[in-house]
């Protein structure tokens, strides 16, 4: 493998970016579940919803007449005691390196963000659950106050018009968040190394981000199968084998291992606690409010929910999500 990945290693030291496209599969080895992977994958465990397709949980249109498995579903997939992985350490390290272009990602489960990739790297190509509004009126809700109504297995509706509540992520049927487009406008014909790793390429437009890429471009896919064109261009190299392992191997060829367990480990003692996601989620919430100019917006007490905010925190604590 070392010599598969030696081109990658040149470039690095020669301090061309990395631009990462990445899904699902960068996040396995923190214990969410992929969605294709056969019997893991959380496409072939949806049986309890009676859904008519799988992928129904998170099409727009089915979300409108019902919520439920979304919900249902949702409180296994909320960010909760997930620590990032290596992975998302090795990627953290690319940018203290000065390395890292971009990491464009299907995920929602913000451990980039946890693992201290900076906010202006990130792209959240499928949202996050980190803002979420009504689908009618278009009012922000708090993520405390989201989770809780999940907890109490309520769907969460609106205050004002009782319209149901859907995290910002992107369901079938629904754009893509308007940064996306913008950045990889940018992006797209500056990008001098791509790592493609935990996606099964099956989900447009992300899917045609790195056949996109120009011929000269070093792409490297990093996946436990072969996905997408990648190993179709003579430069391309395709390592198959488990994300994880590969930051190990990488992290080693360029002297970063120790960093990268150093980081790591911290990681898991960190976020091991409820409360530390909590509050980088909250973090997150308070600074894309004010980007978007709005101070606190969420001071309405809705009728359902009308604990003082002192009374929520308790309440929040006592859930360990
Ligand atoms: P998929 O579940 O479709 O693909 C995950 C890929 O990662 C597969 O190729 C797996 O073999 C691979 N994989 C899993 N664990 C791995 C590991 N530890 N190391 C290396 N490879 C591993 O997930 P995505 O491609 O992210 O969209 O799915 C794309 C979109 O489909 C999601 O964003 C979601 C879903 O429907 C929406 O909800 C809109
Ligand atoms: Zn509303």
């Amino acid at each position: 493998m070392e010599s598969k990945l030696a081109p990658l290693v040149d470039a690095l030291k020669s301090k061309k970016k990395v631009c990462l496209f990445t899904g699902a599969g960068v996040s396995t080895g923190a214990g969410i579940p992929d969605f294709r992977s056969p019997d893991t994958g959380l496409y072939s465990n949806l049986a309890k919803l009676n859904l008519p397709y799988a992928e129904a949980v998170f099409d727009i249109d089915f979300f409108k007449e019902n919520p439920k498995p979304f919900y249902t579903l949702a409180e296994e997939l909320f960010p909760g005691n997930y620590a990032p992985t290596k992975f998302h350490y090795l990627v953290r390290i690319l940018q203290e390196q000065n390395l890292l272009k971009r990491v464009y990602t299907q995920n929602i489960d913000i451990l980039d963000r946890l693992a201290g990739v900076k906010d202006n790297f990130i792209i959240e190509a499928h949202g996050s659950f980190a803002t979420s509004r009504c689908i009618h009126c278009k009012k922000e809700v708090s993520i405390k106050k989201l989770k809780v109504m999940i907890k109490e297995k309520k769907v969460p509706t609106c205050a004002h018009c009782k319209g149901y509540i859907k995290p910002d992520i992107t369901f079938y049927g629904e754009g893509l968040p308007s940064k996306f487009f913008e950045t990889w406008d940018k992006d797209r014909d500056d990008v001098e190394v791509a790592l493609v790793s935990g996606t099964s390429l099956t989900v447009y437009p992300f899917a045609s981000l790195p056949s996109s890429l120009d011929k000269t471009c070093l792409r490297v896919l990093a996946n436990r199968e072969k996905v997408g064109d990648l190993g179709r261009r003579k430069k391309d190299i395709v390592v198959l084998l488990d994300c994880d392992e590969f930051a190990e191997t990488l992290a080693d060829l360029l002297g970063w291992k120790d960093d990268l367990e150093k980081y790591y480990k911290e990681g898991q003692k960190k976020y091991g606690k409820s409360h530390a996601v909590e509050d980088e989620l909250e973090k997150i919430d308070e600074k894309l409010k004010r980007e978007a100019g709005v101070e606190k917006v969420d001071k309405d007490r809705s009728a359902d929910h009308s604990e003082d905010e002192e009374g929520l925190d308790e309440l929040i604590n006592k859930l360990k999500i």
